[in-house]
């Protein structure tokens, strides 16, 4: 599968098979293409929280309401981000590296066969907290990433708006 074809063949998928895990080997493929993503400065403002525990992901579907997808979902991959690690060279950007470093893990999932779905965190206060309090972290949880064998086969769509777009 080549790069296109990944973005193009990517869809959100909310229904996973139960019984099918994901090895520790392909866990690492997707969290390196994450720290592969451009980043400000190069800062690398990021950490992952791999979560596989059945009783933290029911921590999670309880802190964020639509993340109800981890009932079947054998892994989430949670990204969160370092903001001081870019303060004094490049403040401000580490929402965009991290979602970067997300969309990357989309693409090289479904490249290894998996589906995937990004559930948002940050910007939401309370949403960040109660994620914190879970994870015992004090980075600040921007995504949750359902990741799975897809149990379900939404088809592949293209919202490609020229109207969207102006040429200079
Ligand atoms: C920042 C962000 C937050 C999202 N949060 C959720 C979420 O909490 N739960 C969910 O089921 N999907 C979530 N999604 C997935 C979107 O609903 C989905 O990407 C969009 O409807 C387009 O569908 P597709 O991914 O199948 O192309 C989120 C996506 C993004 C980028």
């Amino acid at each position: 599968m080549n790069t296109i074809e990944a973005i193009k063949g990517r869809r959100s998928i909310r229904r996973y098979k139960t019984n099918v895990t994901v090895p520790r080997e392909h866990m690492k493929q997707i969290l390196e293409a994450a720290m592969m993503a451009p980043s400000a400065c190069n800062t690398r403002p990021w950490e992952f929280v791999v979560v596989e525990s059945r009783q933290v992901k029911e921590q999670i579907m309880r802190a964020m309401p639509y993340t109800q997808m981890l009932q079947t979902a054998p892994a989430a991959i949670v990204v969160c981000g370092r903001p001081k690690v870019q303060e004094l060279v490049c403040p401000g950007f580490w929402p965009q590296d991290c979602g970067a470093a997300v969309e990357n893990m989309l693409l090289a999932a479904k490249e290894l066969g998996y589906g995937t779905c990004w559930c948002g965190c940050y910007p939401l206060e309370k949403r960040v907290e109660e994620m914190q309090r879970i994870l015992e972290v004090t980075s600040i949880p921007l995504a949750v990433v359902a990741i799975g064998e897809a149990d379900e086969a939404p088809e592949a769509r293209g919202f490609f708006d020229e109207a969207r777009v102006k040429y200079l």
